[in-house]
């Protein structure tokens, strides 16, 4: 049986790809942002995990207005990072799991997820910062990975309760899977954060470390908020905290608070990042 070790959420920035890649790190802008990571490298050397089930939201590179999925999940051999227009560097391709992905294709499907199924998929800086935070080290991601998309850029959008629910059946499809696999989920979005019309810049930093503590204590607490609350409440690109949800719900049982940081900005984004283990 597949093991799910536990969950990382950290926010995605765009400009973080440049700051890896000019050595930013130690900078005095950069410093309280990447000083939240080395706890988490600890971690994973303790936990070891074999495969990433990455939740992200892609922004226009491998789905398109005229074709958004809601739920769309990776079954490729492997996953090209392209640079979607932000002008970062790409990163080397990515492994992929496709025995893995199609078991939990056909679990979400059972469960009555209808997902789109993708056999190419390229993935955006929502799919490569993360890993490239968390495993800094080599030039590539040593871990295989399933990628898992929402979406959160053309309306309608899921809801928060819906993500709820995609996540809890996606930990069961992945504790169900018949292989002595160790997994870590990690979500990709939000905190706060708005980047266009009047409110372009919005944080609200007092919500976010309300949403934090709540995927600790009372995972379900956002899922009382519909898109448009969350709107108000983060930001319009606020609404990527949805993955972090999912993140959590795909967790079994209760878990543990390891490490958490929050800085505030990073770019036009309040800069959240947590790790939760799944207790024994
Ligand atoms: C920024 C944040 C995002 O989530 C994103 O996808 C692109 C840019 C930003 O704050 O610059
Ligand atoms: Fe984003």
């Amino acid at each position: 049986m597949a093991k799910i070790l536990g969950g990382i959420a950290t926010s995605h920035v765009p400009a973080i790809g440049r700051a890896i890649a000019g050595n930013l790190q130690n900078d005095p802008y950069w410093k309280p942002f990447f000083d939240g990571f080395p706890p988490v490298h600890d971690w994973l050397r303790k936990v070891r995990p074999d495969v990433a089930v990455v939740i992200y939201n892609d922004h226009g590179l491998n789905f398109f207005l005229d074709k958004m999925p809601t739920f769309a999940v990776g079954a490729a051999a492997s996953y090209q990072n392209a640079d979607e227009g932000w002008g970062i560097p790409t990163l080397p391709p990515y492994k992929g799991d496709p025995e893995m992905s199609w078991h939990i294709i056909n679990e979400l499907v059972e469960r009555e997820f209808d997902l789109t199924t993708c056999q190419e998929m390229l993935v955006d800086h929502a799919f490569s910062l993360p890993l490239k935070l968390l495993w800094p080290d080599g030039a590539r991601c040593p871990v295989r990975t399933v990628p898992v998309c929402i979406n959160t850029v053309q309306y309608p959008l899921p809801s928060a309760r819906r993500c709820y629910k995609m996540g809890k059946a996606l930990g069961e499809a992945i504790a169900s899977w018949d292989d002595d696999l160790r997994v870590v989920i990690i979500g990709s979005g939000g905190l706060s954060h708005q980047l266009d019309g009047k409110r372009a810049g919005f944080m609200n930093k007092d919500f976010d470390l309300a949403f934090m503590e709540s995927l600790i204590a009372d995972p379900e607490w956002v899922t009382q908020y519909s898109n448009e609350d969350i709107v108000e409440k983060a930001g319009t690109q606020g609404v990527e905290l949805l993955m972090w949800l999912a993140t959590r719900a795909a967790l079994p049982g209760p878990v543990r608070k390891v490490h958490a940081n929050y800085h505030i900005p990073i770019s036009n984004t309040a800069a959240g990042l947590i790790v939760m283990e799944v207790a024994d």
